[in-house]
């Protein structure tokens, strides 16, 4: 059976570094309520000249020489964002360029918002099963700042920049059990019903801008401790897991209290749990892959290692998936 395995991942943060005090002399805000009611200390802001494809592109030829390979070596890139350069071309074909693909393969974006890395993950091992792609580099990619009215304290002490990488490569050798190396299961949804509840207030078709975050908090996070617990249950069920078998939950990072809640729920202790929001903040699509890559830089993550990734976002869209790194 064929299987996709991530055979490498890379990161980058944009160099600036904001904190909640940084934040607290702008809005009426303060570090306290910031911490206390998220878990995040600080976040990394792009240079005004950085953008999405910049940063992806940092972190995906970071990913291919930590492999040991080329863009040429790649078949196809898949981009998980909710910024991207421009309305179009999709940025992945510009991380596609840069990276030296020339007109190898193809590429192009996803957009599922905080879910867009689970989703992307997903088409990229999809791609893989059916033989259509043996090397994919799988994106999640954000310039959130962006998309944040620096007035509204309810929205811009949440989200960070940043980008994070992983190369997928098929695996033949796979004997279809829980044991193998690779993705071993994908599991998404999303529910259009709730659109309204975080949104951008602009885009090409409605209002020719680019717009602003809006949200209404707490009915997000009601919604995202519900569906990120119902989600990572039905990940270990169809693999016939349980919550003790996982060694590393890595979880989307928008708010220490929902990953609490969802740890809590597959019965694992704080230290099996991969937080990075206090350093980086919500980057949306980029936060899965930046925390991966944290704790597999560190050496907490390694080989053989079951993981479980999941995300919820505007749409809503949420989703898991079940790794054995
Ligand atoms: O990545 C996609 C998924 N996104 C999420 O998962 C985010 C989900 N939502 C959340 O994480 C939380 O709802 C927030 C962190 C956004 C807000 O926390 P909360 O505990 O739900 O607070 P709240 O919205 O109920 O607001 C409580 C109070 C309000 O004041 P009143 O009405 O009680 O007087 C807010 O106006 O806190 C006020 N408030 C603030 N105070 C200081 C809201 N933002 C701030 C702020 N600083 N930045």
């Amino acid at each position: 059976m064929r299987r996709a395995r991530i055979i490498s991942c890379a990161s980058y943060l944009p160099e600036s570094v904001i904190t909640n005090d940084d934040l607290a002399k702008r809005v009426d805000t303060t570090h306290d309520w910031i911490e206390q009611r998220t878990g995040i200390k600080s976040r990394h802001i792009a240079a005004k000249d950085e953008t999405t494809s910049d940063m992806a592109t940092r972190a995906a030829q970071r990913a291919l020489e930590k492999a040991g390979l080329t863009g040429q070596d790649i078949d196809a890139v898949f981009l998980a964002t909710t910024t991207p350069d421009q309305t179009f071309p999709a940025t992945a074909v510009t991380v596609q360029d840069k990276i030296g693909m020339g007109d190898k393969g193809f590429a192009f974006d996803i957009q599922a918002v905080c879910s867009g890395f689970i989703y992307a993950l997903a088409t990229a091992d999809n791609f893989v099963k059916s033989r259509q792609v043996s090397r994919a580099l799988v994106i999640g990619a954000e310039r959130f700042s962006s998309l944040l009215d620096w007035n509204d304290r309810t929205t811009c002490v949440l989200f960070g920049d940043g980008a994070g990488a992983v190369i997928l490569e098929a695996d033949d050798s796979a004997q279809g059990t829980k044991e193998d190396s690779g993705i071993l299961s994908t599991h998404l949804h999303s529910e259009g019903a709730h659109r309204g509840q975080l949104y951008v207030d602009g885009g090409p078709a409605t209002t020719q801008t680019t717009g602003h975050v809006r949200m209404n908090g707490r009915e997000v996070f009601r919604h995202a401790v519900t569906r990120m617990g119902e989600v990572v249950v039905e990940a270990l069920q169809a693999n016939g897991l349980e919550g003790k078998d996982i060694q590393w939950l890595v979880p989307h990072q928008a708010n220490k209290r929902i990953i609490d809640a969802t740890a809590q729920k597959l019965g694992l202790p704080p230290e099996r749990v991969v937080l990075t929001v206090e350093k980086h903040g919500n980057t949306s699509a980029a936060s899965i892959p930046l925390a991966l890559c944290t704790a597999v830089e560190d050496g907490r993550i390694r080989s053989g290692d079951l993981i479980l990734m999941e995300a919820m976002g505007g749409g809503f869209t949420w989703g898991a998936a079940l790794v054995r790194y």
